[in-house]
């Protein structure tokens, strides 16, 4: 069968983000790859050409393309959300409710809300209803223009139903067009009854589950909850020091609720990303300026959870550390999924330029996954991932916020979501 092929032309302005490979820093961040009166030209799975329009239009013709007018909109690579707990039971809309009554996350946690909640529920769930409830989320996800998500286990906090999490992430990645990137996330939170003996919980994570994730190949990263309240650095460090010599890429949730030296221990293991930051200081972010450590921020759980505490965008950006953003979709501390809504709160509370928020929402999240080779700008080669967004200027992407400005997704050369009838 020939490969089919699709031509997006006259675009307002087409967002390559192109480049030579790296991550972006400093003012790189900022630098959008702007093409206007562009085209994208796609051939299969893959980006074929990108330029002004009417320099594409005779390859156009001659490969027969199906063609897909973009007058007064915006083209760019569909978002990477580096940062999920996608896979859940229920949700936590009464815990919601009791922070709003002046209980704090830590609070409701103690009482068996929280973490420990979710993980109950997901216990008793069935595959198919963690699918059943995750694939409605995808569909969200890809018609508010993200293209690849990454997926975090951490509701199992058991061998059996942890695997039983990623064996779900691996049922959805085969059933839905989007590209699924899992991580094994057992070190959420400790399971009760191991209260005293915390030291045979990460024992158990270091000789059963990280060996049989890596053997049945069920996720590429692992993850933890370095945290007050969750795992400390010793424990982390066993962890995720397992799951390097599986094989599994260490990334981590650091200085979330407190400083912790989470940060550190990043650097210090080379993982990919370290994960929220609200309370790094100046040593932090140096460390992670010196590091190829993706610096990832998620302020919708920061808005979510009221935090005082931000995360210093501008400094690690200034510092030259890379920075992404991605939502942390999860039911207790950001049950959102929009990444559009995402580059509203890294500008107003964040403070970060529309450009350096786009960037980060795509290209550098690409890089926190190790993607950056196939998915994240658009470039000749790369995954056909792009979105088409109803503004003819990037920046009223996050200025008109809590709208979904996505018309239509494109991921690996097929049109998955479209508004407008084709
Ligand atoms: O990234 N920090 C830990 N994990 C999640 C919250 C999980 C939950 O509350 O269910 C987070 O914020
Ligand atoms: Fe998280």
């Amino acid at each position: 069968m020939p490969k089919s092929s699709l031509f997006f032309r006259n675009a307002a302005e087409v967002l390559t983000l192109s480049g030579r490979g790296f991550p972006r820093r400093r003012r790189d961040l900022a630098e959008l790859g702007i093409v206007r009166a562009g085209g994208v030209l796609t051939r299969g799975e893959r980006i074929l050409r990108v330029g002004p329009s009417r320099s594409l239009e005779r390859e156009a013709t001659r490969l027969k393309t199906r063609e897909i007018d973009c007058r007064g909109q915006v083209l760019m690579p569909g978002f990477v959300d580096c940062h999920t707990h996608l896979v859940f039971a229920g949700n936590r809309a009464q815990d919601f409710e009791a922070r709003l009554e002046g209980k704090s996350y830590l609070e409701i946690a103690r009482a068996g809300g929280g973490i420990q909640y979710t993980a109950r529920l997901t216990r008793q769930a069935s595959e198919a209803e963690l699918v059943a409830q995750a694939e409605a989320f995808l569909q969200q996800f890809a018609a508010h223009g993200t293209t690849t998500v990454e997926v975090k286990s951490g509701y199992g906090l058991d061998v059996r139903t942890e695997l039983k999490i990623l064996r779900v992430v691996r049922r959805l990645g085969r059933q839905t067009q989007l590209d699924l990137v899992p991580t094994l996330l057992a070190a959420h939170a400790l399971p009760p009854g191991f209260e005293r003996r915390r030291g045979a919980y990460i024992a158990r994570l270091v000789r059963e589950l990280i060996p049989q994730t890596a053997g049945q190949n069920l996720a590429g990263f692992v993850d933890c909850f370095l945290d007050r309240g969750a795992f400390t650095v010793a424990e982390c460090r066993a962890v995720l020091a397992a799951g390097r010599r599986h094989g599994l890429i260490p990334r981590v949730h650091a200085e979330q609720l407190s400083r912790t030296g989470a940060i550190q221990l990043a650097v210090e293991l080379g993982a990919a990303s370290a994960d929220h930051l609200d309370f790094a200081n100046a040593a932090d972010v140096r460390r992670l300026a010196d590091s190829n450590v993706v610096a990832v921020l998620l302020p919708g759980s920061n808005f979510f959870l009221g935090s005082r505490q931000l995360p210093p965008a501008r400094r690690l950006i200034d510092a030259g550390a890379v920075v992404a953003l991605a939502t942390d979709f999860n039911p207790g501390t950001s049950p959102a999924l929009n990444m559009q809504f995402m580059l509203t709160l890294a500008t107003c509370q964040l403070r970060m330029t529309p450009a350096e928020a786009v960037c980060a929402a795509t290209l550098n999240a690409a890089h926190a996954l190790r993607r950056a080779d196939q998915v994240g700008s658009l470039e000749p080669g790369k995954l056909a991932d792009l979105i088409l967004m109803d503004v003819c200027d990037y920046r009223e992407i996050p200025y008109f916020f809590a709208s979904n400005h996505c018309a239509m997704t494109i991921k690996r050369g097929r049109v998955i979501h479209s508004r407008k009838s084709l």
